[in-house]
């Protein structure tokens, strides 16, 4: 396996970074995954776009033009094996001495890695996901893909140990997202979405969902969901570019709708996978 660290292309056990990168002692950086299919990296613009963004909100220079990222990350693509792979873009504030305030003059630390990208096993699509909730007690910018992860990774293992496979957030009563995952609610044939805003992801996936809802005529309403609206639903959906759409068909124990994917999952989960092809 062939990565990227500052500057070089190397095989992953020859990438060391020093114990005093930023990224290691605070968390202070950010990343991307991106999804590669027939070595087309899905929706690059976009994922572009996001890592500008979160950089933006974490005061950190772009290391790279978008031309060079595209060049970087084709070679990426073609370095490594395999039709279909995920991208890991990261990038920290660097190596220096230990103070909370940014470093003067320090280049950032940019990694990148590719990962085998496998479709979904047919069990999952025919019969869903177990999820659990649990109370968002992330901050209040969860629109900056950050690599500080620590409450996402205890609340992806609530999940775990409870038998699940993702953690649903509630945040004053509503709907959030998932610890890795956006997630989406369908009531009376309209899929429910949270709003892009500060307490969450805003999902690459989500959006080609919300797109190709319109675009096949599923009436959708992006905005806050209610616990009970979440509780109540025929169908609840999880997205991320690395597991797609999946459904989600039980919910702290509970049936979801008639406990197994529903009718407009059915339609969405067809509509992505042509989509992406
Ligand atoms: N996670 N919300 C959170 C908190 C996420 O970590 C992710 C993705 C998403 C979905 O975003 P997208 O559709 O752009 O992948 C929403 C990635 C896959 C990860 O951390 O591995």
């Amino acid at each position: 396996q062939i990565v990227y660290l500052n500057g070089a292309f190397l095989p992953l056990e020859d990438a060391r970074v020093p114990v005093l990168d930023r990224g290691f002692i605070f968390g202070d950086g950010v990343y991307e995954v991106i999804p590669v299919y027939s070595r087309h990296p899905f929706r690059l613009a976009e994922h572009l776009q996001r890592l500008q963004h979160s950089l933006d909100g974490i005061r950190l220079a772009n290391p790279h033009s978008d031309v060079e990222w595209r060049e970087l990350i084709r070679e990426m693509i073609a370095r490594n094996e395999g039709e279909d792979q995920y991208l890991y873009l990261h990038i920290t504030r660097g190596v220096a001495k230990r103070d909370h305030a940014f470093p003067k003059d320090t280049p950032p630390t940019v990694f990148m890695m590719s990962s085998p990208l496998l479709p979904a096993a047919q069990a999952l699509r025919e019969h869903g996901v177990a999820a659990i909730t649990a109370p968002d007690n992330r901050w209040l910018r969860c629109d900056i893909k950050a690599i500080s992860l620590l409450p996402n990774v205890l609340l992806r293992q609530l999940a775990v140990d409870a038998g699940a496979a993702e953690t649903v957030m509630l945040r004053d009563g509503f709907l959030s997202e998932g610890a890795a995952s956006n997630i989406f609610v369908v009531k009376d044939g309209v899929l429910l979405a949270p709003p892009k805003d500060h307490l969450m992801l805003p999902g690459i996936t989500y959006d080609v969902v919300l797109e190709l809802a319109a675009a096949h005529g599923i009436p959708s309403r992006v905005g806050p969901v209610a616990e009970d609206t979440l509780r109540s639903a025929d169908e609840i959906w999880l997205t991320s570019s690395t597991r797609e759409v999946q459904a989600i068909t039980r919910l702290d124990g509970s049936a979801v709708g008639a406990g197994e994917p529903g009718p407009l999952f059915q339609k969405m989960d067809r509509f992505y996978q042509d989509y992406k092809a």
